[in-house]
């Protein structure tokens, strides 16, 4: 049985041959609409969501499958004080898999340990969100032909934000992947990832505060916004929320080629009047989320896929 926390989890082919799959149901998706006819998602989440819970759910339906689950710790027994541990337990009596979305760092692994079906982080506090990470690589492969070659600006709430975490530790894999990583100070990438995943592994990056500065150089912008829920006080997000605004203004310094993406849910990061431009990314972004997600349980569940 296998589980998923991170995109580590995965080797550089099974990220791959999950992309080529999804890729598959996005051509095809009749071939795939009764495969988990027999089947069940738990969505187990503990943290507000729209993408993340609605792709998954999506996901199984157009898979054949049913779904169950919770949308907020509140409407489940945790707020009665139930383990995530014993949570698990219960569940595995009625799906046959599960996507867990927690605020705490590495509750997602506990359950797994505990778990006798396969459960998917669906992102937990500010670690990791593998599944944005295989949407993420899903739109870029389908959007630039490749993934290796590339410069990716990643902006905004680097520290916080459990999306670019991910998104690098499954980048660096790739050959030739430079990283421009664009924050004010106080939202730099955690230690952990400059350290042990970018300097260990001899990767090309930098790391600049002023988005112009970067624009004319990048094949790919990764917005993101800053987490107001992760911020220890009011006074310091407020501070923040407002220091990037991608707008048409700076959109001329960027190639033609750009690409932006944005892991949704936006606030004033990105202003409305980008949108219509065609390097926008982030809503065609949220549909290779379901097929994704889609490849990712067959996957899991090692389901016999159609010919
Ligand atoms: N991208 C993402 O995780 O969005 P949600 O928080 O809406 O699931």
């Amino acid at each position: 049985m296998r589980h998923l926390m991170s995109p580590l989890d995965l080797s550089v082919e099974e990220l791959n041959s999950i992309l080529d799959l999804a890729s598959d149901i996005e051509k095809h998706p009749d071939k795939y609409a009764h495969v988990c006819d027999d089947k069940r998602l738990a969505t187990l989440f503990y943290e507000p969501s729209t993408r993340t819970r609605l792709s998954f759910e999506a996901a199984m339906m157009n898979l054949g499958g049913k779904v169950l689950g919770f949308s907020s710790a509140d409407s489940s027994s945790a707020s009665k004080g139930e383990s995530v541990a014993d949570t698990i337990r219960v569940v595995s009596c009625y799906a046959d898999i599960c996507a867990m979305r927690h605020p705490k760092e590495g509750a997602p692994l506990v359950a797994s340990m505990a778990s006798s079906i396969p459960v998917i982080n669906a992102g937990d506090g500010g670690h990791q969100h593998p599944t944005q990470t295989l949407t993420d690589l899903l739109t870029i492969r389908s959007l630039k032909g490749r993934l290796d070659n590339i410069t990716i600006g990643l902006c905004g709430d680097l520290k916080f934000g459990r999306t670019v975490h991910s998104l690098i530790e499954a980048l660096v894999r790739y050959p030739n992947v430079r990283f421009i990583l664009i924050s004010p100070e106080e939202l730099r990438i955690p230690s952990y990832i400059r350290e042990d995943v970018l300097i260990k592994n001899n990767i090309d990056f930098q790391e600049v505060e002023r988005l112009e500065d970067a624009l004319p150089d990048l094949d790919i912008l990764y917005m993101t916004r800053v987490q107001k829920e992760r911020f220890f006080n009011e006074e310091d997000y407020v501070r923040m929320k407002d220091f990037y605004i991608l707008d048409k203004q700076k959109m001329k310094l960027a190639k033609e080629d750009m690409y932006i993406l944005h892991p949704l849910p936006r606030v004033n990061e990105i202003s409305t009047e980008v949108d219509s431009d065609p390097r926008a990314a982030y809503f065609r972004q949220v549909q290779y989320g379901v097929y994704v997600r889609m490849a990712l349980i067959l996957t899991l569940l090692e389901v016999k896929l159609p010919c």
